[in-house]
């Protein structure tokens, strides 16, 4: 197993990237975070010592999907900002040493895009409409649900603006795998192949490092539409792959796009959102020529227990590897209940599409403790670690928004049967004392923050060595020091409850140790370095418990800087 030592390897083989959700991170205006906001907070991410930034969407939209219904590629909402923001934003991230990344959402636009309108206008049989998937028929065209629920497609003439339009009485139907919104591209059109090589040479100009490329699993359908109503929210290449995910062609088009990006001096990468399992499935992504990186959402589903931690380490490690390529890690996102949350309920693993006030509530202190636990094992791991906007505060989950502010269309599309991810994308408290705790000067939030966010605030934690934001801090400038990113790991033998390995890196040899459930005592010869809890001392002996992860050196390890 296990990736190599080198030092000549590009930068996103081993960086922490630091995911932005730009509604959420920072306000210089009103309730909706702004490109100035990112900027101001720019210093703040490199003390924290990310490598990198990957900014969701901040596109022109009309925020059905909170930006991921994307109205036009080239330009920046006003909401948040403009253009020039853009690139003030971009230069001073640069400045720092930080990479930008920004969201790429190629599988379907908005509604309000130029192209659905004229789709719209154009009628059946036109090439406005060959961009999309229109279907005639008196039936809908097949049985696909949609990823947020109820029926894939629309008809026409069913939408609201068909009212008194020349499409009044359109009984086609289009294909729309998210909300009716969000109409799927025809990835068969080399039109759309075509605009979305312009859309990258946009943004690579700009000075952008990479694109994550959203539900890169779903460009491309099996043209048949056979029926498929089995479940599409991870996709197992074991069984039976559903029609519209996961299919051959998608490939072809990363391969186009990394010789794209490669026209372009530096380093630049793609990175796939593509909820596909096993792993050796999803590295089909990464293979050479293709994306850099893809999420290991196999990682962030695997429930809290050491077997199936170590299996799901063991394998990423291996199938990555085989490829050539680093593996990556991620315990929380935008779309997935904040892991501080996931970890203290009864059961772990992906978890539940957001958390109601009458759902069973997580146990917050155990979830934060398992979640630092979580957090210190993958940061320890070989490969790149993607964290999420406020988990370096410990923020859980908003388990209790009432229902009337919730914006996420996987609510409204269930019929409120699935809360859906708006308790993930609260606004970020800054600063306890001031309104909307420093999220905006207006004292204004899209979302409301849960009261006890006061004590999460940045200003809170940042002189506390005791909090969660110290931890962060701590974890990554140890792991940037002992070049834990570009180590080999090795598992060694521990008692079933027990995640332990040896990270090999060209600084020396490091152990690991997450004990999940019980205690372990640390081996002779080893002295702790960084701890996600208090460890408890025996008989001389030092006694890991339930739930912490321990990063050691040997006791004669001497720092060179020392
Ligand atoms: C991806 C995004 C998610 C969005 C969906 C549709 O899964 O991460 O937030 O709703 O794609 O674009």
């Amino acid at each position: 197993m296990a990736s190599s030592v080198s030092l000549n390897h590009p930068w996103w083989h081993s960086a922490v990237i630091y995911q932005i959700y730009p509604r959420s991170f920072a306000s210089t205006d009103g309730p909706i975070g702004t490109i100035r906001g990112i900027t101001s907070k720019l210093e703040y991410l490199h003390e924290l010592g990310v490598d990198a930034i990957w900014i969701s969407p901040f596109y022109p939209s009309p925020q059905n999907d909170a930006g991921y219904d994307v109205a036009n590629y080239h330009d920046i909402d006003p909401r948040f900002g403009t253009l020039c923001d853009a690139d003030e934003m971009i230069a001073r991230a640069h400045d720092l040493g930080l990479k930008v990344i920004i969201d790429l959402v190629p599988n379907h636009t908005s509604d309000e895009h130029e192209w659905f309108q004229a789709a719209l206008e154009a009628g059946p049989g036109s090439p406005e409409r060959n961009r999309y998937w229109f279907r005639d028929g008196d039936e809908i065209p097949n049985d696909w649900r949609s990823v947020f629920g109820g029926p894939a497609w629309t008809r026409v003439s069913d939408r609201a603006d068909a009212v008194g339009s020349s499409w009044e009485n359109d009984r086609q139907w289009y294909l729309n795998l998210f909300d009716s919104s969000q109409p799927d591209l025809n990835w068969e059109n080399p039109e759309v192949r075509d605009y979305f090589d312009s859309i990258l040479r946009f943004w690579l100009d700009r000075g952008v490092d990479g694109f994550r490329v959203d539900v890169a699993h779903g460009l491309v359908k099996d043209p048949q539409l056979p029926n498929f109503s089995g479940d599409v929210s991870m996709v197992h290449g074991g069984t039976q792959r559903p029609p519209m995910f996961d299919q051959e062609g998608v490939h072809e088009i990363f391969r186009r796009w990394n010789a794209v990006l490669g026209e372009y001096e530096g380093d630049r990468i793609l990175v796939a959102e593509a909820w596909v399992d096993p792993p050796s499935r999803l590295t089909r992504y990464v293979r050479e020529d293709e994306m850099h990186q893809a999420f290991n959402f196999t990682f962030l589903a695997t429930p809290w227990n050491a077997g199936a931690l170590r299996s799901t380490i063991d394998e990423s490690l291996r199938v990555f590897g085989d490829v050539g390529r680093p593996a990556t890690w991620v315990l929380s996102n935008h779309d997935v209940v904040r892991h501080a949350s996931r970890l203290g309920l009864s059961v772990t693993g992906k978890g539940p599409n957001g958390i109601f006030a009458s759902d069973e509530q997580p146990d917050a202190e155990l979830g934060l403790q398992r979640a630092k636990a979580a957090t210190q094992l993958m940061l320890a791991l070989p490969g790149s670690a993607y964290l999420y906007q406020g988990e370096e505060l410990g923020l859980p989950e908003h388990t209790t928004l009432p229902n009337e502010v919730r914006e996420d269309p996987a609510f409204f599309r269930t019929a409120g049967a699935e809360a859906g991810r708006d308790g993930c994308r609260v606004p970020l408290p800054w600063s306890s004392e001031a309104p909307a705790y420093g999220f905006s000067p207006s004292g204004e939030t899209w979302l409301p923050q849960p009261p006890k966010w006061r004590e999460l605030a940045v200003d809170r934690q940042e002189d506390d060595p005791a909090s969660t934001l110290q931890f962060y801090r701590r974890l990554i400038a140890l792991r940037t020091e002992w070049n834990l990113g570009e180590g080999s790991f090795r598992f060694i033998e521990a008692p079933e409850h027990v995640v332990a390995g040896i990270s090999s890196t060209d600084r020396g040899e490091f152990l690991i140790v997450t004990s999940v459930d019980g205690q372990w005592i640390l081996p002779n010869g080893w002295t702790i370095a960084a701890q996600s809890s208090d460890t408890i001392s025996r008989d001389g002996r030092t006694v890991i418990g339930s739930d912490t992860t321990v990063w050691a050196t040997r006791s004669d390890w001497l720092r060179s800087d020392a």
